[in-house]
């Protein structure tokens, strides 16, 4: 039997299977929700969806990785912490509401293999995989880009969280082997293959548990905008902190009075610069360059950001010690999470040796490896095409 006859009573031939992955950001951490650049690349990793239409107005949310089940109707979408996961969903289908658009009912089976909460974006692959479900299915006048829009406005307004727009860009726009080059303000992007040569993407996992990770974030977010318009004062006619340059940050920086809001833009404006620097490398097979920005990245959001905490700090030392990894850091938001490294691909197994056993004697916590590719964005399955876990 397979999920969707599982969890809903009934399988099949008439349930469509969609799919959105995970992501992992190469460089250009806490610069998105300033308008700034950013360098993501969409996993194999992600989301399935089983999606059936019903025909009385009820929606009945299944996963097949967490017990709690939900069974509602169209006026009974409203955030409620009691839903847990289900609420992701929920919100997608409650914007889509809000903006006009009306639903028959669907039964909706879930099935990822993101590690929840690991900074792999997990929460915008499960909302993309509905927002692309609900408009093929409905038909609705929607192009990617708008589901992109649509799932950041969702984790903003119905999740609380003031995320910029570069987990939702990645889940949908994802290109196998393909790196994205994103400009947050404007959404002008460019894929860059990502050709790594002798050298493999490593993700590891801290095992760290993210704990008050939101409201830290929005902290950070409130930050950038109070010394920006502190900044904004000497640069009226800048509309973003994204597009301050070095320059007139250099001339600029004491109209921020707070020195830890300083620190916050000192890492936002140079980041911005290696994100740039950083994709130019890559395209011109630096790969020593590209290593060594990743390392200038993690300092800085350890140092200025203080978003790394004392695990990843140990995971990314771990990783710059071993032989064979050429670049390291965290990625995502921090506070726990996952790390990204290029490690010779001859030395990967070395590599996993002595960082497992270093992270493990300093933090007492175990790491996780994951071997994944980078994998196209979301997109339907179609039967019999590619495989799938539900058939
Ligand atoms: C989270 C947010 C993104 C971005 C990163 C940090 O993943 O959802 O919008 O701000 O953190 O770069």
């Amino acid at each position: 039997m397979g999920y969707f006859e599982q969890y809903t009573g009934s399988g099949g031939e008439d349930f469509r299977v969609f799919f959105a992955p995970g992501r992992v950001n190469l460089i250009g951490e806490h610069t998105d929700y300033t308008g700034g650049y950013v360098f993501p690349a969409a996993l194999s990793y992600g989301t399935w969806l089983g999606v059936r239409p019903r025909t009385d107005g009820r929606f009945r949310f299944f996963s097949t990785s967490f017990d709690k089940q939900v069974d509602i109707g169209a006026d009974e979408l409203a955030y409620s912490a009691e839903d847990g996961w289900s609420n992701y969903p929920k919100g997608v289908l409650w914007m889509l509401q809000q903006e006009g658009h009306a639903f028959p009912g669907y039964d909706f089976v879930f099935h990822g293999n993101i590690p929840n909460g690991a900074g792999l974006s997990s929460s915008a692959s499960i909302s993309m995989v509905t927002a692309l479900a609900l408009r093929d299915l409905g038909q609705l006048p929607l192009t990617t880009i708008d589901l992109v829009k649509l799932t950041q406005r969702m984790e903003n307004q119905y999740m609380g969280v003031s995320c910029g727009i570069m987990d939702q860009f990645a889940v949908g726009m994802g290109k196998a082997g393909q790196a994205m080059l994103l400009r947050c303000e404007t959404l002008e992007y460019e894929y860059v293959p990502l050709e790594l040569g002798d050298y493999s993407l490593v993700i590891i996992n801290s095992n760290k548990r993210r704990e008050l990770a939101d409201s830290k974030y929005n902290e950070r977010v409130a930050e950038c905008a109070t010394g920006f318009a502190q900044l904004q004062k000497q640069l009226p006619h800048v509309p973003n902190l994204g597009n301050v340059n070095a320059a007139d940050w250099e001339r600029f920086q004491e109209e921020v009075t707070d020195p830890v809001i300083r620190k916050r833009l000192e890492h936002v404006i140079r980041e911005n610069d290696r994100v740039k620097r950083s994709a130019e490398s890559l395209r011109q097979g630096d790969l020593l360059a590209f290593g060594d920005y990743m390392r200038r990245s993690h300092e800085s959001l350890r140092d200025l950001y203080e978003v790394t905490g004392k695990e990843l700090d140990a995971l990314v030392e771990a990783a710059w010690k071993a032989e064979g990894c050429i670049g390291a850091r965290m990625t995502g938001a921090g506070f726990g999470g996952c790390t990204v490294n290029l490690v010779h691909r001859d030395q990967v197994d070395a590599f996993k040796r002595a960082v497992e056993e270093e992270y493990r004697g300093k933090t007492g916590l175990h790491p996780d490896f994951y071997h994944c590719e980078i994998g196209d964005g979301a997109r339907e399955i179609e039967r019999g095409v590619e495989p799938c876990p539900f058939w």
